[in-house]
């Protein structure tokens, strides 16, 4: 195949919320950075989340879901309304309990990295003194439970599954991630923090060891453990020290979002949900309906997931270039980031930003 018809099959779920407007921003900074390289992007636009479960009682059908099997890449908005429940109780037009499992997409990848001309939370940090990535479990640990918990009128019972290969195979992928860095801000060390509560729980104890196991393969990589609640104070108060942080699904699910509060909100926050084979992309946060439709949401969670998949797709040179264009229209103000994270001139203004930026 020569490099001028390079074509990619990617499957879109725009989502629910601000779901669709962020898409359209990240897809506009897509063809932009396909345009230039010269590869094409065959989109395919699918309905799924919380708008379906309304009309079908169903989040995805499964001519998505094995769509999302097939293509090279999937692209997918927030979704999910917490206004659209299950039956028991929890929110019913989220997806991350059928396509993590459904595509075995075990390693939720997580960067945390802050961006010149934004304010972090935390007082005194500037541009590249946090970068990290948060490893998330992401098919078993406590989520595993997800609509399986057992549940009385007076009890219920939510249980916590670690497999050793679920682990070995996680910590492996933190490994390899941080063998493709260049360390910790703080120190330039190339370095695995194994997050858990091994002092109280003895799956974590599991998990613990199974990674450890897992770093004899990484000897030119540190293995570093670090308790859960000790971890989310250090996060705060000495980012720098962080490379690489590899935990089970709950706990990352909590982390990350700490990781993002410190770098300008969610909305600068991507993620992969990458398996062996198949993979999918979304920023880490909702789907924000009380912003739906205002063009004030963030769109750089989502074109920094585009990066990823990118990145997924094999164009790393074009996922490169459009990081590099977020952090140009950051650093020259062209797009700024409120205290309360959302964007100065608005959603559809910060997409064209970005891609005025890949033009240049
Ligand atoms: C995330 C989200 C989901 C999760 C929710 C919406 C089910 O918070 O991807 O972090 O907890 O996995
Ligand atoms: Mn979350």
């Amino acid at each position: 195949m020569t490099r001028d018809d390079k074509r990619y099959e990617v499957v879109v779920i725009p989502g629910d919320g601000i779901g669709p407007e962020l898409t359209e921003a990240a897809v506009g900074v897509l063809r932009a950075a396909a345009d230039s390289a010269g590869f094409e992007l065959a989109l395919t636009t699918h309905e799924a989340g919380a708008s379906l479960y309304r009309k079908l009682g169903r989040v995805m059908t499964d001519e998505t879901l094995e769509a999302c099997r097939r293509a090279r890449g999937v692209l997918k908005g927030p979704v999910g309304d917490p206004a659209v429940r299950a039956p028991d109780g929890t929110e019913a037009g989220v997806l991350g309990g059928v396509l993590r499992p459904g595509l075995d997409a075990f390693a939720n990848i997580r960067p945390i990295r802050l961006y010149p001309g934004v304010t972090s939370a935390l007082a005194g940090r500037g541009p590249g003194s946090i970068d990290y990535v948060v490893v998330r479990e992401n098919t078993e640990g406590l989520y595993a439970s997800r609509g399986r918990g057992f549940v009385t009128e007076d009890v219920t019972l939510d249980t916590m599954v670690m497999t050793r290969r679920g682990v070995e195979r996680v910590a492996r992928r933190a490994f390899a991630i941080a063998r493709q860095r260049s360390g910790a801000p703080g120190d330039r060390r190339r370095r695995v923090t194994c997050v858990d509560k091994a002092n109280v729980l003895r799956g974590f104890a599991f998990f613990r060891e199974g990674v450890r196991r897992v770093s004899e393969e990484f000897p030119d990589v540190e293995l570093e453990n670090m308790y859960a609640d000790a971890a989310a104070a250090r996060l705060v108060q000495d980012p720098g020290h962080f490379d690489v942080l590899v935990m089970e699904n709950f706990l990352g699910d909590i982390l990350s979002d700490l990781g993002g509060g410190t770098i300008g909100g969610l909305g600068m926050c991507p993620s992969g949900n990458i398996g062996e084979g198949a993979a999918y992309f979304e920023p880490i946060h909702g789907s924000a309906p009380s912003l739906a439709g205002t063009d004030r949401a963030n769109p750089l969670s989502m074109v920094l997931t585009g990066a990823m998949m990118l990145d997924w797709l094999g164009e790393i040179e074009s996922a490169r270039r459009v990081r590099e264009a977020v952090d140009g229209v950051l650093a020259d103000g062209a797009i700024a980031i409120r205290p309360d994270g959302t964007v100065e001139h608005g959603t559809r203004a910060a997409g064209q930003a970005v891609i005025d930026r890949l033009k240049r």
